[in-house]
């Protein structure tokens, strides 16, 4: 202890990346506890852009030590690539700096043409994906046929699974779905014996280095990825992906008990954004809507897709707080909102003439709801060199003052840049405070 987790509180994309490397100053340890390389987390320091899909966000700070959790599905070779794109740009990685629990799942070739081949089926449909295999994946660990990096230790005995594994694939895209794909064995193993040799020397006892950093009160961040309303339980179901998002999963995703938490974090845009399908109440198909996507440059970090955006919804960040027990909000991407006339903030829905304070249960109501605004006045000028609350002109003040009011959980920091120097304590926390001082 002290121990910190970081998740989205909306549908991903909300800045987690940039909060992780700005609170790894003084950190120990920075645990990925799920998700793959679906994530796409952006880190800039000083005009420098950093984008990672699996390494978690304490890369850039030679004091911390980064581990991938056995709740992340993991792509040997879109790590192999991070790794080298890292190391040219002279960042440490060593298997030191750098620990695989034993038991991550690896995503093969066959879970990415599945999850392809499943999207092309679907058409009109589709859920969206990001294409990396996340959900075909998490099915096999649950089927339990899964290949883990622990199995990466004994080859010989792998090649039969591995093998039936991938006719059982190309059976199913053929026959299921009706698709063209096919995954040869010999690209299959050629992975797999790439990864015995450049993911093995990484891996580790993930949870036993975990539980001696905890023991020895070193400060840990847990990392989340995407957001709350793409949870596979509680976010908006099948429009989701295929792990648990919220702060809960850093138990099963690490292996620590739940009482190794001191302290959520949520981290949340000043607005509202949704990459992929499925329903989002406040979205806006207007020009405000599209001066957000430049200004804010809403473009996917992993596929590149316009990102759909939004006023920020109050009702959905309501239900975000309750679900990972957030102690606070960390506000980002409140320079995106200058020179906006006004602002709106959803505080309700209405739905049947009924209100309603918490998305509704079924996929169709949620695609029904209207959201009922609060209207807030703007502001002109641009804020991305504020560095303190009190720099900021009245009106983003009183927009703050608002979503921490609508939402019921305090505003602990704020975000007005892509660089990690612009961010700064709003109504402060000494819990955080110590992992920056
Ligand atoms: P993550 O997946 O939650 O880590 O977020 P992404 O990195 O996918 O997307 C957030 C984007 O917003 C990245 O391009 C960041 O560099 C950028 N960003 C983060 N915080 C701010 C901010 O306060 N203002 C602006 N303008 N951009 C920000
Ligand atoms: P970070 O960590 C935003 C979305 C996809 C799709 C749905 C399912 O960068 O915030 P998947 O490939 O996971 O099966 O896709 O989830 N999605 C994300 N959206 N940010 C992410 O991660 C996402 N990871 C997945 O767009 O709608
Ligand atoms: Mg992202």
């Amino acid at each position: 202890m002290p121990a910190l987790v970081v998740i989205g509180a909306q549908w991903g994309d909300e800045g987690k990346g940039k909060v992780v490397d700005y609170l790894t100053s003084r950190c120990d340890m920075a645990v990925r506890f799920q998700g793959g390389n679906n994530a796409g987390h952006t880190l800039v320091v000083n005009g420098v852009k950093t984008k990672l899909n699996l390494i978690p966000s304490g890369i850039l700070r030679e004091a911390t030590t980064c581990l991938i959790g056995a709740g992340v599905v993991l792509n040997p070779e879109v790590l192999m690539g991070e790794i080298e794109a890292l190391r040219a740009a002279k960042v440490k990685v060593e298997p030191q700096r750098l620990l695989i629990d034993f038991n991550t799942h690896l995503i093969l070739p066959y879970h990415i043409a599945i999850d392809g081949a499943r999207e092309e089926a679907k058409g009109q449909n589709k859920i969206g994906t990001t294409g990396r295999g996340i959900g075909p994946a998490y099915e096999d660990r649950a089927a339990r046929c899964g290949v883990r990096v622990a199995d990466l230790l004994a080859l010989r005995e792998l090649k039969a699974r591995v093998d039936e594994n991938t006719e059982h694939a190309n059976r199913y895209l053929e026959h299921v779905l009706g698709s063209a794909r096919r995954v040869g064995f010999e690209d299959v193993w050629q992975v797999i014996e790439n990864a015995a040799s450049h993911v093995l020397p990484f891996a580790a006892d993930g949870s036993r280095v975990l539980d001696t950093a905890l023991r020895q009160g070193n400060r840990v961040i847990f990392e989340g990825a995407q957001g709350t309303l793409l949870d596979q339980s509680f976010g908006t179901v099948p429009f989701v992906t295929s792990s648990h998002t919220l702060a809960g999963a850093v138990t099963t995703g690490c292996g620590v008990g739940p009482r190794s938490v001191d302290y959520v974090l949520g981290v949340a845009k000043a607005y509202s954004t949704r990459v992929g399908s499925g329903p989002f109440p406040t979205e806006l198909s207007d020009r405000i809507g599209e001066t957000i996507r430049e200004k804010g440059a809403e473009f996917g970090t992993v596929t590149g897709r316009p990102r759909r955006c939004g006023w920020l919804d109050a009702v959905a960040l309501r239900r975000a707080v309750r679900l990972n027990g957030l102690d606070s909000v960390m506000l980002t991407k409140l320079d995106v909102l200058s020179g906006l006339e006004s602002l709106k903030i959803c505080a309700s829905y209405e739905l049947d003439g009924k209100s309603l304070d918490d998305l509704p249960v079924t996929l169709g109501d949620i695609g029904r709801v209207v959201p009922v605004y609060q209207e807030l006045k703007g502001w002109n000028e641009p804020i991305d060199q504020a560095r303190s609350t009190a720099q900021l002109p009245e009106a983003a003040r009183s927009y703050v003052k608002a979503v921490s009011q609508l939402i019921g959980c305090p505003v602990s920091m704020l975000s007005v840049s892509p660089e990690r120097s612009a961010t700064f304590e709003h109504e402060g926390s000494s819990f955080l405070r110590d992992f920056v001082a």
